[in-house]
């Protein structure tokens, strides 16, 4: 493979005869005329050298310097310094840059250079094949996460795949429960066989058991010839039972009874039916309360937490946001055709403090919204709705016993009731549950301390 080299200069001569050099030379070349042309090339086709010009105009080398070292500091960069002005290359070499060059050039003094550099990066490629078959071991197709609960997330799905057991996965709506659910099925030795799911929460009862066990002609009207089932659909896959917290009392025996024989009959018909399917369900109800409430039958509930996984809240993984950001700014990015390079500062502490009721989808759709309205090519709290910012006043609390008891005892009420309204997306009546108390309990308190 020819090693890639990026040129930068606004000056076309300069950029005609080094692009000229290096072809000469055996490189493969690509050149851009400012900074944020190199940005958009380097997105592209992430070259391994880049020899970039100081002044420019747009976005000149210095800043270009900082971007890339910190985004892509795999790229070795050369900078081109005018004849004097030594100090500005060493601010270069601070920043990151492998080697400068001073003006005015010398093309047999820019070959030696480049040359070193690049003997160094085909050794260092040498064992970015043996890296990655290691990074692979730990990344599940495009499930991005580095916080230590997901890593060991990771793991348990790893195991979980190697066996047929049935898995009930947890968590929060928009964790990525539908996302570790591939990640089994795809990790498995059912891999090559159907993954089928079913979301139960969308469809009727009666609907719902045709939908998941077939049914024969004429079995109801509208039957109008034998339909299969997603189970025997998903025959030596897995079936992903979606929202298994919402089905009915009735819906629960019937698939109590296949997954403890795997066996079934179609709507209408007598043959019993036999299948090798692995089932992983699941829900962001609290099973154990609905249990409790007689509404999901124990039997069911122990057979389908054989192994259960919890998909742990965004904001229990705060550390994973700036991975998640720039994994959706290049999604959309590319979806859109558009080049946002980064989240500002001041708007990714407000990304990273918000309390994401809705999880990664959440932020997945702020960020499409945001990647498809913004101008500026930079993420800025401008770009997302004022709630993000909003919701976000600081929880402080003092014991100032200059203050009654009652006074104190009524600010911290405040605080925790403000808190839990937050964490419920602001709905009064999850709130209110959430805390154990009454509704009109809880309205009165609202009233009380001013919450609207
Ligand atoms: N770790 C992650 N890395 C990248 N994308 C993620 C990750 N987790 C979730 N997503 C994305 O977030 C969105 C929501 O994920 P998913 O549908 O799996 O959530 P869910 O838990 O099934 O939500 P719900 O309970 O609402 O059905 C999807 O677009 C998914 O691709
Ligand atoms: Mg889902």
């Amino acid at each position: 493979m020819k090693t890639r080299i990026l040129i930068v200069d606004d000056e076309v001569d300069a950029l005609d005869l080094m692009e000229e050099l290096f072809q000469k030379n055996g490189y493969e070349t690509y050149t851009a005329r400012n900074g944020l042309e190199a940005l958009s090339i380097i997105r592209d086709h992430e070259p391994d050298i880049m020899i970039s010009d100081l002044v420019m105009p747009e976005m000149d080398g210095m800043k270009l310097l900082d971007v890339v070292s910190k985004k892509y500091p795999d790229i070795a960069v050369i900078m081109i310094t005018a004849h004097g002005t030594i100090e500005t290359a060493v601010e270069a070499m601070k920043k990151g840059a492998k080697d400068y060059i001073l003006k005015p050039l010398r093309l047999d003094e820019i070959v030696a250079k480049v040359e070193t550099i690049a003997q160094l990066k085909s050794l260092i490629r040498e064992n970015e094949y043996l890296r990655e078959k290691l990074a692979k071991k730990y990344k599940f197709d495009n499930i991005v996460g580095k916080n230590k609960k997901m890593l060991e997330l990771f793991e348990l799905v790893k195991d979980v795949a190697k066996t047929s057991s049935t898995v009930l996965i947890r968590g929060e709506s928009g964790t990525g429960k539908e996302l570790i659910a591939h990640a089994i099925h795809f990790n498995s030795d059912r891999a090559k066989k159907p993954f089928v799911k079913v979301n139960c929460a969308v469809l009727a009862e009666n609907l719902l058991e045709s939908e998941l066990f077939g049914h024969v002609k004429g079995a109801f009207t509208g039957a109008i010839k034998d339909k299969l089932g997603r189970f025997e659909l998903a025959h030596g896959g897995t079936i992903f039972l979606d929202e298994i917290g919402d089905i009915s009392p009735n819906m629960q025996l019937k698939l109590l009874r296949v997954i403890q024989e795997g066996e079934f009959e179609r709507v209408g018909g007598t043959e019993t039916i036999k299948v090798d399917v692995r089932i992983i369900a699941a829900t962001n109800r609290n099973l154990e309360e609905a249990m409790q409430k007689g509404e999901f039958r124990q039997d069911l509930y122990y057979r389908l937490n054989v192994i259960p996984i919890e998909v742990p809240p965004l904001r229990e993984r705060r550390d994973d946001i700036p991975l998640l950001v720039s994994h959706f700014l290049e999604k959309f990015n590319r979806e859109f055709n558009k080049q946002i390079q980064a989240v500002d500062d001041e708007a990714m502490k407000y990304l990273q403090s918000y309390h994401w009721p809705g999880n990664i989808r959440e932020l997945e759709n702020l960020l499409e919204r945001a990647v498809v309205l913004n101008k500026t090519g930079i993420l800025t709290i401008k770009d997302f709705p004022p709630y993000v910012v909003q919701s976000q006043e600081p929880e402080t609390f003092e014991i100032d016993t200059n203050r009654s008891l009652n006074e104190l005892v009524d600010a911290y009420e405040k605080q925790i009731i403000l808190k839990a309204l937050r964490e419920n997306n602001f709905n009064k009546l999850r709130t209110a549950e959430k805390l154990g108390i009454h509704r009109s309990t809880f309205m009165s308190k609202l009233k009380k301390y001013g919450i609207t």
